[in-house]
């Protein structure tokens, strides 16, 4: 338990000093803004299945609010819908105000959210540094990015080495292990600049070391840079430790909402992972 405790604190001084360092709040350009995520009555349905069943929840500004529960609970329904993937039967999604359901993917990605995959998504046969340099897309414009290609360059490999990349950058990212890849669509979300950031088990494959490290990431990333993150997460230790918040779902259903402390000490949350294989 020491053990743990003095790897977490190191690992969460490591993020903080690598943050704070560099200034990152300007490099983002995320200092100043305000973002709010407010999802209301959302229904999705595949056929006869309803993958969510009239969910509301709301990130506030600089959260770190956890979603959690049982496989197929619809999790990662819930960021399929917020970056337009799936089309909500009903309800609604506003982002400061703004109703997502209105625009388009790459129109939502504008807007200031980026997220990760559960199963890693990345163009295996690019090397690291170029994935990145395709996640800062949005902000490239094409006639202008061969003068602005060096600052684009830098940005990319200074986030590679806020996640102890950077050595890895000509690497085709497909030939490293699964735990490297998930740190990679991290970084890879974080250069495009997000207001919202949506983690999608972020933790998975990872062992415990690697865990502590992440865990002090993400609480750094939202506290230094001021995102908002909405993040979906298996590893219970993890999602208690560093979230503002818990929403749980159920079978498509919002069950309990609140302090982590509470949550987890909910009978109906209890239950649901209990009745949940190992
Ligand atoms: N594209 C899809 N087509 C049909 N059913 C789907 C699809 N995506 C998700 N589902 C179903 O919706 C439910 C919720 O899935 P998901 O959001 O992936 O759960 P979680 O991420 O919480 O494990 C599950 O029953 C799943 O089988
Ligand atoms: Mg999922």
């Amino acid at each position: 338990m020491r053990g743990r405790q003095t790897r977490q604190r190191r690992a969460a001084s490591k993020a903080s000093r690598v943050l704070k360092s560099v200034s990152w709040r300007q490099k983002l350009g995320t200092d100043g803004l305000s973002t709010h995520l407010s999802v209301d009555g959302l229904c999705v349905r595949f056929g006869g299945i309803t993958a969510l069943d009239e969910v509301s929840f709301q990130v506030e500004n600089r959260q770190i609010v956890g979603l959690i529960g049982p496989n197929g609970a619809g999790k990662t329904t819930v960021f399929n819908a917020i970056t337009r993937i799936y089309e909500p039967s009903a309800g609604a999604i506003d982002l400061n105000g703004e109703s997502l359901l209105a625009l388009a993917p790459h129109e939502v990605i504008r807007r200031g959210v980026a997220r990760t995959f559960q199963n890693v998504e990345l163009f295996k046969t690019m090397t690291v540094l170029d994935n990145l340099l395709v996640g800062m897309h949005t902000l490239i414009d094409p006639l202008r990015s061969l003068v602005f290609e060096r600052p684009h360059r830098r940005r990319a490999l200074d986030m590679l080495s806020l996640f102890s990349l950077q050595q890895l950058a000509n690497v085709p990212a497909g030939a490293l292990p699964f735990a490297v890849q998930k740190r990679i669509e991290m970084a890879r979300a974080l250069v495009s600049q997000p207001r919202l950031l949506l983690l999608d088990e972020p933790a998975s494959g990872l062992n415990h070391e690697e865990i502590d490290g992440l865990a002090a990431l993400i609480r750094s990333i939202s506290d230094e840079l001021g995102l908002t993150i909405l993040l979906v997460e298996h590893n219970m230790a993890m999602v208690m430790g560093i979230s503002d918040h818990i929403v749980v779902l159920d079978f498509g259903r919002k069950i309990a909402e609140g302090a982590p402390d509470i949550v987890a000490r909910d009978r109906q949350v209890i239950e649901a992972y209990l009745g949940e294989p190992a």
